[in-house]
């Protein structure tokens, strides 16, 4: 049974020439498995490659005006 204050089912959401961003109960973990806790929740990932903060999102792909491929682009 789910109330108000439950957790979210788990989400990425693919932001539209930006982000990654994640909602829910969901575990972020390194290359070597260790458990990364997020500055906040949801948070986004960084897809672009131009974060300083990675691998959260910092704003830069509005900057570097990053593109979404092609395929991404024309699913919209
Ligand atoms: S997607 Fe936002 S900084 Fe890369």
């Amino acid at each position: 049974m789910s109330d108000s204050t439950s957790t979210p089912a788990p989400s990425i959401t693919i932001r539209k020439n930006g982000p990654l961003l994640i909602t829910g109960d969901i575990t972020l973990t390194d290359h070597e498995g260790n458990i990364i806790e997020p500055p906040k929740r949801p948070f986004a990932l960084c897809r672009c490659g131009s974060s300083d903060n990675k691998p959260y999102c910092d704003g830069a792909h509005n900057r570097v005006g990053f593109c979404a491929t092609a395929a991404e682009v024309l699913s919209e």
